[in-house]
């Protein structure tokens, strides 16, 4: 199903020409950064604002993933009141340009020469039509793993490198007392360590063509399902209390030494910076075992909507500007645990999980091995992403779903959400 269905497209498109709620030189910025790391990110923005004279309206919306801030995002977009900027990613920026409902960015990305500072495949992103409607603010990367080399050391276990070794160690963790795997159990958390067993189980091209091209083949078939039976092993590593559980508390299990592992994206370490610990001693990153040679990227970028006010375009303007400028996008990156989007940038100030992600991305690029995550809506539509969504999370928490039959549901995933 589409985003909106065609009966309140009209309805939206309509209402995109009333007032937004946000005042003269003023922004209303929707995003879902509430954690402690994000909070410290979004925090740079909303000063850069006010320092140099314009207002922050913080339209915060809890729940990793962005989910609940998409839907609560669109409700508002419905009732014509949509707010200035908001975080919106990936092939949704389409859909959205689609509906006549973004504002043009390219006086401002002409005067600061956006077309020069992005990498293309970062700048086609941001654009519809030709014209740019969104700034990306970082480029995360989904294929990390997270440890406490203290609960490592305990349980006898190097950081591991293949699946293999992942269960291996797990193990021996378990067997030390510790949790092995820290996770929660939500749909976009299942789906974010789902991609990268099977990134790092099958490699990245079958990761193309399942999870971005949608080859029926390649989601219905033997490596599909081996992927599959993988993942569901992983529960032997996670513990009873994960139903529900958010992405930042399950990091926390592994700052405080509860549990050994995370395989989460990196604003995992966020999470770790805002505890004061250090990247290479306190806690340790790699990417998820068997994923050296591939790089998930999720590019938060924020999208301005179409507004009629002068005072909240220039203020929009501004947002756009700074975002992109390097105070904002050191400032923002170090706290978030992601890199810079423009990779012109000393880079002494990062740390090693940082300087080894802006690495991979560069290798990878140029070498092959870059791939959009699903899991966080750079793949496919938002239909496509709920779709698959909905599968691996029943089939993860199903007692009787095989393999098999969820590879046969993922092909119809991905048709059924199709239009
Ligand atoms: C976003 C990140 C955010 C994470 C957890 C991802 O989809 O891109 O910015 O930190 O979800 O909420």
């Amino acid at each position: 199903m589409p985003m909106f269905k065609k009966t309140t497209l009209a309805l939206a498109l309509a209402g995109a020409t009333l007032a937004a709620t946000a005042h003269a030189e003023e922004v209303e910025v929707l995003h879902w950064w509430t954690s402690g790391g994000e909070a410290r990110a979004a925090n740079v923005l909303k000063e850069l604002m006010e320092a140099e004279g314009y207002g922050w309206q913080d339209f915060a919306v809890a729940g990793g993933g962005g989910e609940t801030a998409m839907t609560v995002l669109k409700s508002r977009a419905m009732s014509g009141n949509p707010p200035s900027a908001a975080q919106i990613k990936g092939p949704e920026i389409q859909e959205w340009g689609e509906l006549g409902l973004l504002g043009n960015l390219d006086d401002v990305a002409g005067a600061e020469g956006w077309d020069e500072l992005l990498p293309e495949v970062v700048a086609n992103i941001m654009r519809y039509d030709g014209q740019y409607v969104a700034v990306p603010a970082n480029v995360h990367r989904v294929n990390w793993l997270w440890a406490n080399p203290e609960v490592l050391d305990a349980a006898g276990v190097e950081m591991p490198t293949t699946l293999d070794e992942l269960f291996v160690a797990g193990e021996a963790i378990r067997e030390a007392g510790f949790v092995p795997l820290a996770h929660g159990g939500q749909a976009w958390q299942d789906a974010t360590v789902f991609e990268s067993v099977l990134l790092g189980g099958q490699g990245s091209e079958f990761y193309q063509a399942a999870l971005v091209d949608l080859d029926p083949e390649a989601l219905g078939g033997d490596q599909m399902i081996e992927s599959l039976e993988d993942f569901k092993r992983l529960r032997e590593l996670m513990d009873e209390g994960m139903p529900g559980r958010d992405w930042n508390i399950a990091t926390a299990m592994v700052i405080e030494g509860a549990a050994g592992m995370q395989l989460m994206g990196d604003w995992a370490k966020g999470e770790f910076t805002a505890a004061g610990l250090t990247a290479g001693e306190d806690y340790l990153c790699a990417a998820a075992p068997g994923t050296e040679d591939a790089f998930t990227f999720n590019i938060d970028s924020l999208a301005m909507f179409r507004v009629t006010d002068d005072g909240e375009r220039e203020a929009q303007q501004a947002l756009a500007r700074l975002v992109l400028e390097p105070t904002f996008q050191e400032a923002f990156n170090l706290a978030k645990g992601s890199i810079p989007a423009r990779p012109d940038l000393e880079m002494s100030e990062f740390d090693s999980c940082a300087q080894q992600s802006l690495a991979d991305f560069q290798r990878t690029a140029e070498e092959g091995g870059l791939v959009p995550s699903m899991a966080h809506g750079m793949a496919v539509r938002a239909d496509v992403q709920g779709a698959i969504f909905d599968v691996v999370t029943n089939y993860f928490n199903s007692a009787d779903m095989t393999a098999e039959e969820a590879a046969e549901r993922m092909v119809s995933a991905a048709q059924a959400a199709s239009f």
